[in-house]
């Protein structure tokens, strides 16, 4: 193994204990198992002589300062939380590819022309406070930051107070334009969420874009009593009107080929043996198309609707967070394709599932259903992705899994975009 490939599997190793447990990762922001992913970050940078610093929204910069050091920076990293009961690689693997990615090219003797940054955004998930990507949000304007503060988590703790407790000013938090001018580029490294690098036999792809996507939050609220005494005619259980609707949205989602999930529910208050007072449940829902998200989460909202009022359950429906439909920077997206395809710069596939893709004449490039901080930085400068070869094809789960091989053939892609952006 080369070094930078001994250097990887001893971040990698290093980092997996942190926030294990036997159901899988519990990574959480601003939680003790977070902080120890940052405390390992830091460490990270430190064997490798990289400044660290803390952002005013929490998102990790490990700096490579290049001969210039005031031209613009290429940053490369992902998110180090995750989802409940994640998997190992969702985030960290773009971290760990950045520092070891950075260490084959020390090796190599190479010197960057302009700073590179080694990046970790904060609540990428959105597991603790609901917002998916809410560091990168924060950063480039695309949440409010009053609204972002007052966020809480499961247990009623706000994001301002989970950062204070921290060590960090909540006041702080926001859009932070000296920062966004100072980029060149962003390029993410992931675990790719689907199988479809396996199906090509390639340990290596691009990103295309990203599926419009968002979460909604629904709250029927009915009325708590009895399981053995309320007679049928007078409940107003508002399980029922949820069953309905996880089943509306299943049905609306097959028949437009978009995806609709009701991955987290909440009765209260809980008991066995009583009828709920309210169901508060989350809708997440990916399309490929604006107009046919649209479409889905309306017709899921009528169907909530109806079934609420069948049962005589209220019912509360908000938007908790949204991300438009992301198109990868194409000169960037190309010019990756050159650097590390065979024969440079196949055609972008843009298939109808997230995951399909069609090998183009180079590396393959990939549609995606996930959201990431690199579709939220799109927005404002350019972006890019490369996924590495997931054989089991899952992900949000212990079981999503990159062979060693293939994550080195990762931080050697890695190193070679980062010697081609950040070279003379
Ligand atoms: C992040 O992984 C998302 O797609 O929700
Ligand atoms: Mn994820
Ligand atoms: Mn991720």
């Amino acid at each position: 193994m080369s070094e930078s490939g001994a250097s990887f599997a001893e971040l990698w190793e290093s980092l997996l204990p942190v926030g294990r447990t036997p159901a899988g990762y519990r990574r959480y922001s601003w939680t003790p198992a977070d902080l120890a992913c940052r405390a390992w970050f830091a460490e990270a940078a430190g064997a490798r002589n990289l400044p660290v610093e803390t952002d005013r929204n929490g998102n990790l910069w490990a700096w490579w300062r290049g001969r210039d050091s005031g031209a613009p920076a290429v940053a490369v990293g992902s998110h180090l939380d995750s989802v409940p009961d994640g998997g190992a690689f969702d985030g960290p693997l773009g971290v760990a590819s950045a520092f070891a990615a950075i260490d084959l090219l020390r090796e190599r003797g190479f010197e960057p022309a302009r700073p590179v940054a080694v990046t970790a955004f904060t609540e990428e998930e959105g597991a603790r406070f609901g917002v998916a990507c809410l560091g990168s949000r924060l950063l480039a304007g695309a949440v409010e930051p009053a609204a972002a503060a007052a966020l809480r988590d499961g247990d009623g703790v706000s994001l301002a107070e989970a950062m204070a407790g921290a060590g960090l000013d909540p006041a702080a938090l926001g859009p932070d334009e000296d920062r966004l001018a100072g980029l060149a580029a962003y390029v993410e490294l992931h675990i790719e969420q689907g199988s479809a690098l396996d199906g090509l036999g390639a340990p290596v792809g691009l990103a295309a874009g990203i599926w419009p996507h968002g979460r909604w939050r629904l709250e029927f609220a009915g009325r708590a009593d009895h399981a053995g005494t309320t007679r049928i005619a007078d409940r107003h259980d508002p399980m029922l009107p949820f069953a309905a609707t996880v089943l509306a949205a299943r049905a609306a989602a097959a028949g437009r080929g978009a995806l609709a999930t009701f991955g987290k529910v909440i009765a209260e208050p809980g008991a066995a043996n009583g009828i709920s007072s309210a169901v508060r449940a989350w809708l997440d829902a990916r399309a490929p198309d604006e107009a046919t998200l649209d479409g889905l989460v309306t017709e899921v909202s009528a169907a909530a609707r109806t079934a609420a009022a069948e049962h005589g359950v209220a019912l509360e429906l908000r938007r908790e967070s949204f991300t438009p439909a992301v198109s990868f920077d194409p000169a960037l997206r190309d010019r990756l394709a050159a650097v590390l395809g065979p024969e440079a710069g196949g055609p972008a596939a843009s298939g109808p599932d997230p995951g399909r893709s069609e090998a183009g004449a180079g590396i393959p490039v990939l549609p995606t259903g996930a959201g990431h901080d690199a579709g939220i930085l799109a927005a404002r400068l350019p972006t890019a992705m490369l996924f590495v070869r997931n054989p089991t094809g899952v992900s949000h789960s212990p079981a999503e899994h990159a062979d060693m091989a293939d994550c080195l053939a990762g931080v050697t892609a890695l190193a070679a975009v980062l010697a081609d952006l950040a070279g003379p």
